[in-house]
């Protein structure tokens, strides 16, 4: 069974209830059908229940029905979930009024749809941009006991098995946190090495990219390469990483031999862990380009509770796959 058909049928297994706050948005319903009728998970649908209902009949999607449906800007928890949101943020000067407006929001609605147990998780993005799907999560959601920042990893799936296990790579962080800074970065690579186990199902083999190979550049960037792998390590001493290294020396046994001798992850890193978002960003898509790998994600990780965002190219089967990884993460496995 290859890895999607494994999350697929993990996910299966453990009928988790995933929310879909752009439930109008036609990828998004027809994702919705097919996540039904494949039983991946129990949906959420946010929008107006008329036209989600006229839209799946003229498209012929029949499952939909079994969806539960809630409108943000008519359903009988709007002043509850007003309060809670207020409650929640008060703190940070939001007014009682401010919050009214937002809970009608589908992207806020989500998220306290997740934090008042109505749902194990979230997929959004197809029409939203990254920062509008992240921000309610930050805010109502939060991170994880011990993660101070969240990240994003992607799954790559590549056409030549010889790279990483099989084929399969982690690269993180792709989608997310700008500039972090060193304590930041070795937070990122412990947990992608997490994400590695529980989602990529491989033991990880952590390289912290720079363009450097242990000291052979010198400079303020290679410096907090190699700090945050120190700091990784002490977060978790049994874990395989290794750094700061070039791309090269990680991934080409030849070259890693070479220039770091030795290593257990040098020549033989299934996990890239890269220097700021920009790096990890623009190679995620080089590889995925340039190399015709399948980028699977990005998978958030460091939240609280699984929230996942979309591309807005993504496809339908890619709403389908991070619905089933989103629920996968729901159920711990
Ligand atoms: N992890 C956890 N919490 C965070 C993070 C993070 N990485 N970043 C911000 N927060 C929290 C803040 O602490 C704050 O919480 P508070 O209000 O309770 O104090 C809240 O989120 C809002 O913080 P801001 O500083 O106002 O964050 P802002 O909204 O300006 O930016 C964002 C956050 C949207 C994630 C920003 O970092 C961003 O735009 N990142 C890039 C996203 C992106 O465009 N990625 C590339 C495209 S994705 C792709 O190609 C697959």
């Amino acid at each position: 069974m290859d890895l999607l058909e494994s999350i697929r049928a993990n996910a299966r297994k453990h009928g988790k209830t995933i929310v879909l706050p752009e439930g109008t948005e036609e990828r998004t319903l027809k994702a919705a059908n097919i996540i039904l009728n494949e039983g991946l998970a129990k949906l959420i649908l946010l929008g107006n229940s008329d036209e989600i209902a006229k839209k799946a009949n003229d498209w012929g999607l029949k499952k939909i029905s079994e969806a539960t449906v809630i409108d943000p800007k008519n359903n009988d928890r709007l002043d509850f979930f007003t309060d809670m949101l207020f409650e929640i943020r008060k703190n940070k000067g939001l007014s009682r009024e401010q919050a009214a407006v937002l809970v009608q929001d589908p992207l806020y609605l989500g998220t306290l749809l997740i934090k008042n147990g109505d749902a194990d998780g979230e997929v959004a993005g197809a029409i939203n941009a990254t920062g509008d799907v992240l921000r309610p999560a930050f805010q109502i959601v939060k991170t994880l006991p011990g993660v101070s920042v969240v990240s994003g990893a992607f799954i790559m799936i590549m056409k030549d098995k010889k790279w990483g296990d099989d084929g399969v790579m982690v690269f993180a962080d792709c989608a997310v946190h700008p500039n972090p800074t060193a304590e930041e970065l070795a937070q990122i690579a412990v947990v992608t090495a997490k994400t590695t186990k529980a989602i990529a199902k491989m033991e990880p083999r952590v390289a912290m990219l720079s363009f450097s190979t242990k000291g052979s550049a010198r400079h303020e960037m290679v410096d907090k390469v190699a700090t945050a792998t120190r700091l990784a390590r002490e977060m978790d001493p049994q874990l395989l990483i290794d750094g700061e290294m070039q791309a090269d020396a990680a991934i080409v046994e030849a070259v890693g031999q070479l220039k770091s001798p030795g290593s257990p992850v040098a020549g033989k890193a299934n996990v890239l862990v890269f220097p700021t978002l920009e790096v990890g960003n623009i190679a995620y898509k080089l590889v995925q380009r340039l190399a015709g790998a399948e980028a699977v994600g990005p998978v958030l990780q460091g939240m609280a509770a699984p929230i996942n965002d979309l591309s807005r190219g993504c496809s339908v089967d890619d709403i389908v796959n991070l619905v089933a990884i989103t629920a996968n993460q729901a159920a711990g496995v």
